[in-house]
């Protein structure tokens, strides 16, 4: 028995929320370790539809413990809506099954503002990132500036005032260079006051919460949002999000030491999407990308914009493998690809003439890579609802072994619907 950590192995979306719920009803723990509520995930159980974009997904699971890690950037009012729409659904979240790290930063409204203002400032001169507007950037920016206000800070009103001044001697500067109106002192202590007391019973020290869970033997599920393409430092930069993604950051945004991460689980989509700006080598803006989109539903959870759709990149998520040290996929949405005549993987690039076989860190080369396919047989039959090896056409076969050997990682499982039942299990992961 061991720990899990999710991944997601391209630029997110490949499907982690039906594999985490299916993962997290064998856990006895679930807990986010980055991001915020960028993130957005639907899970269907029993036929009710929960829609998350900050709660770990054990939330909505009787008996399971979610945990919001101190990697995550934790928007208050985010929280709160979020638990009243689930308690609207007969959720009910409890101290006894939620806790928020205390070291977690929080974001304000300013940064929401900011976020925003950003990009509707770089959408004029064609240099935005599309980001989700939620404010998670300027948040970690905070962070990292030491400036931000977390969880924890909530309680302690004595010293509230001067971070909060610390904070706003940033931001007004900023907003008086973008020419709007400043933020009073006033505003964000009533903004802070306000959330203060649903927050805060939420609150504890997770590292040492985890700590003892572990050593008694509980099964610790870790989360992770977005994907190892949108990692800070290892993702197509400057189109990333502002946190590392890979799975390294299971231990540092948890308190967890890495040693006990166990199992990481790469959830990878049998063809390639990412949402907002940004490099994507493989790319298909024809007939056969709209055909992905519609046929894979490709709209984002929390921001319902159109993905951009393309062939499986299997540089890209050898790349993954290796930053995360993935020890198997979950292959996704493989029945997506169904009825296509040929079927594409990009196996490397071509940059300036030479052959590579990675994607480079530069911007500008990144823009100029042209993807190196091998074409494989498509298959007519349907693979929805497969459950076994035995009911995928042999060619489908042949795309997943073809898939496995380019990554060098194992299919630990394969899904072939939304529905939870309908996955093909090769290896569990907590019993790896
Ligand atoms: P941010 O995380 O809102 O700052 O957005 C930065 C980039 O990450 C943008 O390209 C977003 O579209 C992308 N992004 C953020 N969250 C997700 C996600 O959950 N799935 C896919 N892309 C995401």
């Amino acid at each position: 028995m061991t720990n899990v950590v999710v991944v997601g192995s391209q630029w997110g979306d490949e499907g982690k929320g039906k594999i985490v719920d299916w993962l997290s009803e064998r856990a006895d723990i679930v807990v986010r370790y980055q991001g915020g509520h960028n993130a957005g995930h639907t899970l269907v159980i029993d036929g009710t539809s929960y829609k998350l974009s900050l709660l770990p997904s054990g939330v909505v699971r009787p008996g399971k413990m979610a945990v919001i890690g101190n990697g995550v950037v934790v928007d208050p009012h985010a929280l709160i809506a979020e638990i009243e729409k689930l308690a609207g659904q007969g959720v009910t979240i409890t101290p006894d099954n939620l806790r928020v790290a205390d070291n977690a930063t929080l974001i304000l409204s300013l940064h929401r503002e900011l976020d925003a203002m950003r990009e509707d400032a770089a959408s004029n001169s064609g240099t935005k990132i599309g980001t989700t507007r939620r404010g998670i950037g300027p948040a970690y920016e905070d962070k990292v500036g030491r400036r931000a206000i977390r969880v924890m800070d909530l309680a302690d009103l004595d010293s509230l005032p001067g971070k909060v001044d610390r904070i706003l001697t940033h931001h007004n500067a900023l907003r008086r260079g973008l020419g709007v109106a400043e933020v009073s002192h006033q505003t964000i202590m009533d903004e802070l006051t306000s959330v203060a007391e649903r927050v805060l019973p939420f609150r504890d020290t997770v590292w040492l919460f985890l700590d003892k869970e572990r050593r008694r033997g509980a099964r610790i599920l870790f989360e992770g949002a977005q994907g190892s393409l949108l990692d800070i430092d290892h993702g197509t930069y400057p189109f990333v999000t502002s946190s590392n993604t890979v799975a390294g950051q299971a231990a540092a945004g948890s308190g967890m030491g890495p040693g006990s991460l166990g199992y990481i689980l790469g959830i990878t989509k049998a063809y390639t999407t990412r949402v907002g700006e940004g490099p994507f080598p493989t790319e298909l803006k024809d007939e056969i990308g709209e055909f992905l989109g519609q046929k894979g539903h490709e709209f984002g959870v929390v921001t319902g914009r159109k993905r951009r759709c393309g062939w499986f990149d299997a540089a890209l998520v050898r790349q993954s493998v290796a930053t995360n040290g993935i020890t198997g996929i979950a292959l996704t949405k493989l029945d997506v690809l169904d009825g296509l005549e040929e079927l594409n993987i990009c196996i490397g690039y071509m940059l300036d003439g030479e052959q590579i076989d990675h994607l480079p860190a530069s911007q500008g080369a990144q823009a100029r890579v042209e993807p190196i396919y091998i074409t494989l047989e498509g298959w007519k039959e349907s693979t929805v609802g497969a459950r076994s090896w035995a009911d995928l056409p042999a060619q489908a076969i042949k795309y997943v072994r073809q898939v496995e050997e380019l990554i060098g990682a194992p299919v630990a499982l394969l899904s072939t619907s939304p529905e939870r039942d309908d996955t093909i299990l090769v290896t569990d992961p907590f019993e790896d």
